[in-house]
């Protein structure tokens, strides 16, 4: 896969072993930045990739940030996202399967480098699983158009 990764001055720390695994998975990587420990503000990376994501350049995003909450709120006001912050792997899964997130979230002062990958793994190896469930993720775009 094609994937779109950012994060701010905070999730910094975290995203090189991030992209490394990614890569040694075989997935190609676009970095929107930050690449500096010099402040910045998230919602300028979670709108990067989050239109990487819904323009179909990337197939799936991930953002991190302190906590991941702020990155993940900004990306969710794009419309087309479904971004959700993890930080254990089943719901990571099971945003995927039943939620369809194409964003993953997490925060590099909440989750270490290894729980991040296991995190990572699970939700990009996890599929929609339609259904039921895709009534339910209809119904929350239609939530873009209030
Ligand atoms: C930056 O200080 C911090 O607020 C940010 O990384 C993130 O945790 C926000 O949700």
């Amino acid at each position: 896969m094609k994937l779109a990764i950012g994060c701010d001055h905070v999730g910094i720390e975290l995203k090189p072993s991030i992209v490394e695994f990614l890569e040694a998975l075989g997935h190609s990587v676009q970095d929107f930045g930050t690449k500096s420990n010099s402040r910045v503000n998230y919602p300028d990376y979670a709108q990067a990739v989050a239109e990487a994501v819904v323009s179909k350049n990337c197939d799936l995003g991930i953002l991190i940030c302190g906590t991941g909450v702020g990155i993940s709120i900004a990306a969710n006001k794009v419309k087309g996202i479904r971004a959700v912050v993890c930080s254990d792997p089943y719901s990571a899964k099971l945003s995927k399967e039943h939620n369809n997130t194409n964003i993953l979230a997490f925060g590099s002062r909440v989750v270490g480098p290894e729980l991040a990958k296991m995190i990572t793994q699970e939700w990009l190896e996890a599929e929609f699983e339609g259904g039921r469930h895709k009534k339910r993720v209809d119904q929350i775009s239609q939530l873009e158009n209030l």
